[in-house]
């Protein structure tokens, strides 16, 4: 029986039209962070099981981590995502790293999930972490270089940041609530998945954790109240850090309103400690979160006595394309060929590739035809293939030591010494987008 030519659930071909896209917005993206002086690193795709396990969070390690024995028996998982070797890494080397350190990292990750809009098993998560400096002038930078990100793309516009903090949720948890660490625990992840397990199933998790009537309406209240009141009720670290946050955020010159305060947001990994925030498309096509961070205090504590704090984000680069598409920000398929140069017999090949190989000394993307044939079928080859320009050329060239330089979009055709060719090609392409 034929194998199915299908990749494996909920991974994807790159086929070059997507491939393309892909490598322009992750050139976009890199071109964004640089501008903040993020430098880009990466680490191996399988990590051991035990990093995971420590603080990824429940659901990732025991619903969605792919994982193996190795032949040396050592648990190994494929990384769901990037932080942990980050910090990894980062401890590694703590004594030897100029501080605050920015880096970025474009892993492809995976996660056993079930394939849907915006999420994929596996995907691409471009990433941005920050670790030392002031922990508050850090949130604010790695925020406003997550709204430069949507803005490099021209989709500022459509994005809204939500902002919470784990500090201001924990006080608020404990001392209104009334629960202990464990309940604090559950109830954060139980509002993180609020959305994803639907409302019943979300007042049944309430039940059990045995939250009653009148500190479920304390709850619909802190989630309806807006932040002034909230920070009035609940005055502590967190709500301070978040007004400062804000604060700074207009410094920044960062637009009213394009961050505002989600008391829902709570992030489902179990690293976050302080500010943790999610960017969402404003238009209801995209409803899961474009991008995903937050502050970790303790992280680093895996690898040693280390007390740097870091914060970051993850965005997905499903979602992120979604996203383009639905706002049409994506760019026009372009051609990869300027020129093909033909073989009309296989004596001239000499001459031909010549002619190519100054075309690709000029820096012009060159094809050949890779075999002999009349000017018709090659010019059609080139026509298929996008090319804007062929090089033509017969007896009669060959004997003057010229070519034919045709436009295959305006028909326009020219005879021109080699030497010519290229700079011809080239005014061409410069006085027409590509
Ligand atoms: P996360 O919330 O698990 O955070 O993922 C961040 C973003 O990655 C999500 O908002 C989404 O855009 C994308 N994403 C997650 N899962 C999938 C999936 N199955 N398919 C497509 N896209 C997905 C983290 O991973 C943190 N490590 C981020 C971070 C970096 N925090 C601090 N630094």
């Amino acid at each position: 029986m034929a194998l199915p030519t299908q990749p494996y659930k909920g991974s994807r071909d790159f086929y070059p039209d997507d491939m393309r896209i892909q490598r322009w917005m992750f050139d976009r993206l890199r071109h964004v962070v640089t501008r903040y002086s993020f430098q880009e690193y990466d680490g191996p795709l399988f990590e051991p099981f035990e990093l995971y396990a420590a603080k990824t969070g429940e659901e990732i390690v025991n619903q969605q981590l792919y994982w193996m024995v190795d032949r040396g028996d050592r648990k190994i998982a494929v990384r769901p995502e990037m932080t942990p070797t980050l910090a990894r890494m980062v401890a590694g080397k703590i004594h030897e790293l100029p501080r605050p350190i920015r880096w970025f990292a474009i892993p492809n990750l995976w996660r056993y999930e079930r394939p849907q809009r915006g999420r994929l098993r596996e995907f691409w998560q471009p990433n941005c972490d920050i670790l030392g400096g002031d922990p508050l002038l850090a949130d604010a930078e790695i925020i406003q270089v997550a709204l430069e990100i949507m803005r490099a793309f021209g989709g500022e516009q459509w994005v809204s940041v939500k902002v919470n903090n784990r500090r201001l949720m924990d006080h608020f948890f404990t001392k209104s609530m009334g629960l202990d660490a464990q309940g604090t625990l559950a109830l954060t992840k139980a509002i993180d998945a609020r959305d994803k397990i639907g409302e019943e199933k979300f007042q049944a998790r309430l039940q059990e954790l045995g939250i009653d009537e009148s500190r479920r309406a304390r709850l619909d209240q802190f989630f309806s109240a807006g932040f002034e009141k909230v920070a009035a009720e609940n005055p502590c670290e967190g709500a301070e850090e978040l007004r400062q946050l804000f604060e700074l955020l207009r410094q920044s010159g960062v637009a009213e309103g394009r961050v505002v305060f989600d008391p829902t947001v709570m992030r489902g990994l179990d690293y976050y400690t302080g500010t943790v925030f999610e960017v969402y498309d404003t238009s209801p096509e995209n409803r899961r979160a474009l991008f995903g961070g937050g502050r970790y205090d303790n992280l680093l504590a895996l690898f040693g006595n280390h007390k740097l704090s870091g914060v970051g984000f993850g965005m997905g680069d499903v979602g992120l394309r979604n996203f383009l598409e639905v706002h049409n920000l994506l760019p026009q398929p372009g051609s990869f060929t300027d020129v093909f140069v033909t073989l009309p017999r296989a004596q001239d090949r000499p001459v031909a590739e010549r002619v190519a190989g100054s075309l690709r000394e000029a820096g012009l993307r060159v094809m050949t035809p890779l075999e002999v044939g009349g000017f018709g079928v090659q010019l059609k080859q080139a026509t298929r293939h996008g090319a804007r320009f062929a090089v033509l050329f017969g007896e009669a060239e060959l004997a003057r030591g010229t070519v034919l330089l045709k436009d295959l979009s305006s028909g326009q055709q020219s005879e021109l010494s080699v030497a010519e060719v290229a700079t011809a090609i080239q005014k061409a392409l410069a006085s027409t987008p590509r």
